[in-house]
This record gives structure tokens, sequence and C-alpha cells, in this order.
């Protein structure tokens, strides 16, 4: 297997979580042209531009804060096709996290999202020291819904009107899972 560099958290058969950096540009502008990945997350700009891949990708360069809990999901090259990592106000002490998560068309329904999610909620409770990490997926995105079962996240209930996106009131599903409450990872 490759050799990653430090802050990498292995997955099966190559495929790896790494840090961002600014050299994920290229696939970024090539990923973030499918509007399904828009559609489903609450703040990704659609059409996505230069500018918006340099505000974030410097954004991850620069916050230690979103370093430790954004991660960019890697093919065994090295390649970014995906992320997950931690949205919302949250602070290293924090004992709740919420997280957020993609993956790019061609690599999805082979069960990586699962894998990636199991690995950065080991991550989170490991190194992060966070207690309760929970998802809010639309209501309507059936695949995250089960990508979340899979990783062993409980659903939790409807959140009527829980997200507002360009004008509109939209229900989530909440998941979570508890650290150390006998949930194998
Ligand atoms: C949602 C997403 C993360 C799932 O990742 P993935 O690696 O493809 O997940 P999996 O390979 O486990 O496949 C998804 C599961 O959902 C199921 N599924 C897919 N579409 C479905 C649908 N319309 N209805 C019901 N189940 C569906 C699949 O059958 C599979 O379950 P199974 O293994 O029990 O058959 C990925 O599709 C994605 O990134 N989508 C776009 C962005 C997004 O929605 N992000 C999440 C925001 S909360």
């Amino acid at each position: 297997m490759n050799e990653h560099p430090k802050n990498s958290l292995e997955m099966a058969d190559g495929f790896h979580l790494n840090l961002n950096s600014l050299a994920d540009k290229a696939a970024c502008m090539e990923h973030f042209t499918d509007p399904e990945i828009a559609r489903n997350l609450l703040a990704l700009p659609f059409p996505y531009t230069e500018a918006d891949a340099d505000w974030w990708l410097n954004h991850c360069e620069q916050s230690l804060n979103s370093q430790l809990a954004t991660f960019g999901i890697r093919d065994p090259s090295g390649f970014l096709i995906g992320g997950i990592g931690i949205v919302g106000a949250w602070s290293a002490g924090d004992h709740r996290a919420e997280f957020g998560y993609w993956l790019a068309k061609s690599y999805r329904g082979r069960g990586l999202m699962p894998q990636a999610i199991s690995v950065f909620t080991a991550h989170a409770f490991e190194q992060l020291r966070v207690h309760r990490l929970y998802a809010t997926p639309f209501s309507s995105n059936l695949a995250s819904h089960r990508a979340l079962e899979k990783a062993g996240f409980q659903r939790e209930g409807l959140l009527r009107h829980h997200h507002l996106k360009q004008g509109s009131y939209l229900d989530a599903i909440i998941y979570g899972r508890i650290s150390g409450a006998g949930e194998n990872l």
C-alpha cells in the first residue's frame, strides 16, 4: 500500500481520507459540475467557480480547526473523489458535532461512503473527543440515509423544515451515534 502523509485515515484497498489542499482545485472543478452534489448539500455554490474552489481550499489550508475536522476522500493514487467533515459552528472541546459528506458520481454505489463515515466517526470520537456525532440529510436523500445506517448511525427523527435552501424550507432526518455507547464502529 502507498505511504500516505501524516493525518491520513486509511480505508480499504488504498482509499483514504486526508487533508484538503490547493492541489485539489482541478478535482473540485471536475466533481462540482455534478448538480446532484449541490442539490443535496446545503450551501455548495452552483454553478461552481474557480473562486469558490480557491476560497474553500485556502480556508482548509489556513484553519487548524478545519484541518482536524474536514477531510478529502481519496483514491489510492491520492486523487480527490469526495469529502467528509464537521459542518457548522464546532470548536475543539464541544461535546457534539454535525458532519456532512459527498462522493463523486463515478464512485457511488460501491459502499465507499459508509466506509468513509465509519473511519471519520472513529476519528471524531477518538481524536476530536466528540461524544455525539450526527447528520441531518434532507428527507428526500434516501441514499444518504442508507449510507448512515450502514455506518451504524441510528435514525432519531424527522426535523420539519429544518433546512432553508434557496428560499425553500426542507425536512431533514436526523441520524446520530454516541461514543462509547456499546456501538461497534
Ligand atoms: C449519498 C452518498 C454519499 C452515498 O454514498 P455511496 O458510497 O454511494 O453509498 P453506498 O454505496 O452505500 O450506496 C448507497 C445505498 O443507498 C441505496 N440507495 C441509493 N439510491 C437510493 C434510493 N433512491 N432509494 C433508496 N435507497 C437508495 C443503495 O442501494 C445503497 O444501499 P445498499 O448497499 O443497501 O443497496 C452519495 O451518493 C453522494 O455523495 N451523493 C451526492 C451528495 C450527497 O447526497 N451527499 C450527502 C448529503 S447528506
